[in-house]
């Protein structure tokens, strides 16, 4: 008699623990949902409000990188390596000089996209195809660099 009692106590005293034990866990997890759910409705709007302008910085450096094509910076380099071979020294082909600024401004009028140098180097036309690598970037740096930067001689 007296080794039953101690058990069916410490059974109910088992269950009374294990039911304890999942009301915590159960006001644990509704209190962790709790704490989940509102910092983003609390900070959901300094964010938001942030979050823009964190973002539209990103575009705008790209930007004029590319916006800003000048001679001596960005053209030169590629004259040098697919035209000059053929249009410097001292006899250049066509009597066109690609070597100097003042020699390729020949064929330039700054701004028109009816220059020589623009119509002769874009797809299709008949220097085209003497540019090396990616020559469909190299055309629209040179439209781009006489038609929109004036070409420039440096920046
Ligand atoms: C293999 C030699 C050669 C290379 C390399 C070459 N050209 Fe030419 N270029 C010529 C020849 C030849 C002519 C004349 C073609 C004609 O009159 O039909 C010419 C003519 C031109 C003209 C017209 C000149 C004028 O006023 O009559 C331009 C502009 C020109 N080339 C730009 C370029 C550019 C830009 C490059 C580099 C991508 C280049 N060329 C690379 C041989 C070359």
């Amino acid at each position: 008699m007296n080794t039953h009692a101690p058990i069916s106590r410490t059974a109910t005293h088992a269950r009374v623990l294990s039911r304890s034990v999942v009301l915590l866990v159960a006001v644990a997890l509704a209190a962790a949902a709790c704490v989940r759910t509102n910092p983003p409705t609390d900070v959901g709007n300094p964010v938001a409000a942030s979050s823009p302008s964190t973002t539209q910085p990103q575009p705008a450096p790209t930007t004029p990188v590319s916006a800003s094509l000048a001679y001596t910076q960005d053209l030169k380099p590629i004259f040098d390596s697919d035209c000059v071979v053929c249009h410097g020294g001292s006899r250049p082909t066509a009597g066109y000089s690609m070597s100097t600024y003042a020699g390729v401004m020949r064929d330039v009028v700054a701004g028109n996209p009816n220059s020589r140098l623009v119509i002769w180097t874009q797809p299709g036309g008949t220097m085209y195809g003497f540019w090396t690598g990616n020559a469909a970037q190299k055309a629209a740096m040179v439209r781009q660099w006489v038609v929109s930067n004036n070409a420039a001689q440096s920046r």
